[in-house]
């Protein structure tokens, strides 16, 4: 039973300083695999904001006709954009995000009507816009706007870009691919590129006709091109509803693996050419997580088809495009004789990850980008819940808490750093948001928030929010709604105590035995890394708070909600000579300080093993993060000290390590 109360009023700090943006993505080693959100917080100056305005709502996309022709060698491409556009409101221009492109020609033509030829481009290359201009007014209802236009193949890894490879025969080739997220489609074709301005898509490609041409969705047509027998059209059929940021397109040359998952779905996975045995891992992976997702969403996958593929050169770790997720090649391929377990559970991440972009992300799209902290924080907690599922051997979540979990309290306990929902406006910022708080405080404090309301309700609220936007826009209160009526529970007041403000609390914990029962005394304090937090109005969290006993080291005997700065709690039935300990699991984003006789009462559990791994591996954690703690911690080091046998510092500290580490690897499982 969760005890819950009214929200208390909190003081919150907004002050952010934005960390730096991201250094080009190099994969220097496994605990820099998820560089992309580990870079640390610098101590940047705030980037000054740029003034941004969203596009204007008069003239909408209901349907984008893109054919686009990649030169492999001269590396440019032309495109032909058709249009099914909504005039909301009459107007003798439409403004479109459009970058690195040039335009050749514009026309839109009223249904129905004669073609009205733009007289004028105006490029706003700064805010990545251009103004067509029309020489009398369109009126409103829906008509066809036809665009042709150049741009390059470029070398920036984003937008429409080459790919290098080498062929096994030792030739130097390129593949053109597309990254967009966040704000790049419009360096492939002009449009509408925000996140809430959802349209259909039929997409052509004209490819040299021994190449592999993929988009999302699957091939409908393939037909000579009239202009060069070398070429072939390709046609793929039309999309559901998306943002613009989901579209990809591949052309180059690849080798699959293929397998139809249980629920239907045609699965392939492409790898560069003579490696297709390497796909095949990530293939059994895709095909076991799609019905994971299908059945805990109770919403199955809306394409015919999804292929996950291998890119050379490649930015991010992997993007989640509807029906063509894109991979760096080492977050893909497993080269079965030899790799390691944990590229095996990389791979197993990260593919988990994609597909639960599948819906949580492309069938129900964040509003903004300030939002986007949900759509990276939630898939990066239930990869971890997939690969539990589909691989329970790996003990995956010990790995959360010993990567993702722990990664997050030391940034989050640092002075500079920021809270999860940061809002967002011109696009410049986006990429400075994808950092270790999005993803893994974000992870954390979901996988908090799902233990709280418990499994069974979350899945019904998830259920409720994707059924309820599915095709929509959504943003961050609208699934804490959903998660309030399946649960019943404070979700959006709990939450934002987590996602509005920075740091995490340190929860101090004392007890008496009082008959038999155990009364604890609680109360929450913001941790600082740089020692005890000074100044008034100290920020408050509401803190879903688990309390474990020896008599079960494995089950919660009670949880309550703290949504005070103190509080007491009775334990019934308690005997003396039990523990008590709180965070089972390490699920709770925060530190727990208990007094020397609660620590010193738990260290048989750690002795016997009793305490369960991920326990220990929490409560060590809290000893090193107190321990570090500077001058006016003394009193914890003397805590730690009467604990572990009157030892002087320094060799206090190397004590702790060597009792930290005989704990945690005197078995396998941490
Ligand atoms: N949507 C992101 C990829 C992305 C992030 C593209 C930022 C552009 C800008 C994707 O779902 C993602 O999170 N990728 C991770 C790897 C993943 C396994 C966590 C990445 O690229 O680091
Ligand atoms: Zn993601």
């Amino acid at each position: 039973m969760w005890l819950a109360a009214a929200a208390p009023s909190l003081a919150r700090r907004l002050l952010f300083l934005g960390p730096p943006p991201p250094p080009l993505l190099l994969l220097l080693s496994r605990s820099s695999r998820r560089r992309r959100r580990l870079h640390s917080l610098g101590l940047a100056a705030m980037p000054e904001k740029r003034p941004f305005e969203r596009l204007p709502a008069d003239v909408s996309p209901i349907n984008y006709s893109l054919c686009l022709k990649p030169d492999l060698l001269d590396f440019t491409f032309e495109g032909k954009l058709e249009a099914a556009a909504q005039v909301r409101q009459a107007t003798n221009q439409i403004v479109m995000n459009c970058a690195d492109i040039d335009i050749i020609t514009a026309s839109y033509a009223p249904e129905g009507d004669e073609e009205i030829h733009a007289t004028g481009f105006n490029y706003q290359n700064e805010d990545e816009k251009v103004t067509l201009s029309f020489p009398s007014t369109l009126q409103t209802g829906t008509g066809t706007l036809k665009i042709d236009f150049v741009g390059e193949l470029n070398d920036k890894m984003k937008g429409f870009y080459r790919s290098k490879y080498t062929t096994p025969s030792g030739e130097v080739r390129y593949a053109a691919v597309t990254q967009f997220e966040a704000t790049d489609a419009r360096r492939a074709f002009p449009c509408w590129d925000e996140p809430a301005i959802k349209a259909t898509f039929d997409i052509s490609l004209v490819v040299p006709k021994d190449r592999v041409a993929l988009s999302n969705m699957n091939v409908i047509d393939r037909k000579p091109y009239p202009d060069d027998e070398n070429l072939v059209e390709v046609k793929f059929a039309r999309t559901p509803v998306m943002s613009t940021y989901l579209v990809a397109f591949v052309v180059g040359e690849y080798d699959f693996v293929e397998t139809r998952s249980k629920d239907g779905v045609c699965v392939r996975v492409y790898t560069p050419v003579g490696k297709a045995e390497q796909g095949k891992f990530a293939l059994e992976v895709a095909a076991k997580t799609l019905p994971f997702y299908k059945d805990y969403f109770n919403v199955p996958y809306p394409l015919p088809k999804i292929d996950l593929i291998a890119i050379a050169d490649f930015a991010a770790g992997a993007m989640e495009n509807w029906g063509l997720v894109t991979y760096r090649e080492t977050a893909l391929l497993i080269d079965p004789k030899n790799s390691c377990s944990s590229s095996r559970q990389w791979v197993a991440l990260v593919v988990g990850h994609e597909l639960a972009h599948q819906w949580f992300g492309n069938l129900v799209t964040m509003e903004w980008w300030t939002h986007l902290w949900l759509n990276e924080g939630f898939a990066s907690w239930i990869e971890y819940l997939c690969v539990d599922h589909c691989f329970p051997e790996y003990d995956i979540w010990t790995q959360f808490v010993s990567a993702d979990y722990t990664r997050a309290q030391e940034l989050d306990a640092l002075d500079n750093s920021h809270p999860i929902e940061v809002s967002v406006g011109h696009p410049s910022e986006v990429d400075e948001i994808f950092d270790a708080i999005s993803y893994s405080k974000g992870a954390s404090v979901i996988r908090m928030l799902h233990d709280y309301i418990g499994d069974k309700d979350f899945k019904k609220g998830m259920n409720m929010y994707l059924t309820k936007f599915q095709q929509k826009n959504a943003a961050t209160e609208d699934l804490w709604e959903s998660l309030e009526n399946a649960s019943g529970k404070p979700i959006a007041a709990v939450m934002n105590t987590w996602t509005k403000q920075m740091g995490f609390p340190l929860i101090y914990v004392e007890a008496e035995q009082v008959e038999d029962d155990r009364l604890l005394r609680l109360s929450q304090k913001k941790f600082c890394a740089s020692g005890s937090y000074v100044g008034e109005d100290c920020p408050q969290w509401m803190v879903p708070i688990t309390i474990s006993t020896s008599e079960d080291p494995n089950q919660a005997k009670l949880k309550i909600l703290m949504d005070k700065p103190e509080m007491n709690v009775v334990l019934k039935n308690v005997k003396p000579d039990q523990w008590v300990k709180l965070n089972l699991g390490t699920v709770g984003f925060y530190r727990t300080q208990y007094s020397s006789a609660m620590l010193e009462s738990l260290l048989p559990g750690i002795r016997d093993l009793s305490l369960p791994p991920v326990d220990r591996l929490g409560l060590q954690n809290d000893l090193f993060s107190l321990l570090h703690k500077q001058a006016d911690m003394q009193e914890e080091k003397n805590r730690i000290e009467r604990v572990l046998g009157a030892t002087p510092l320094p060799d206090l500290i190397q004590k702790v390590l060597t009792f930290a580490l005989s704990v945690s690897y005197s078995e396998n499982c941490v």
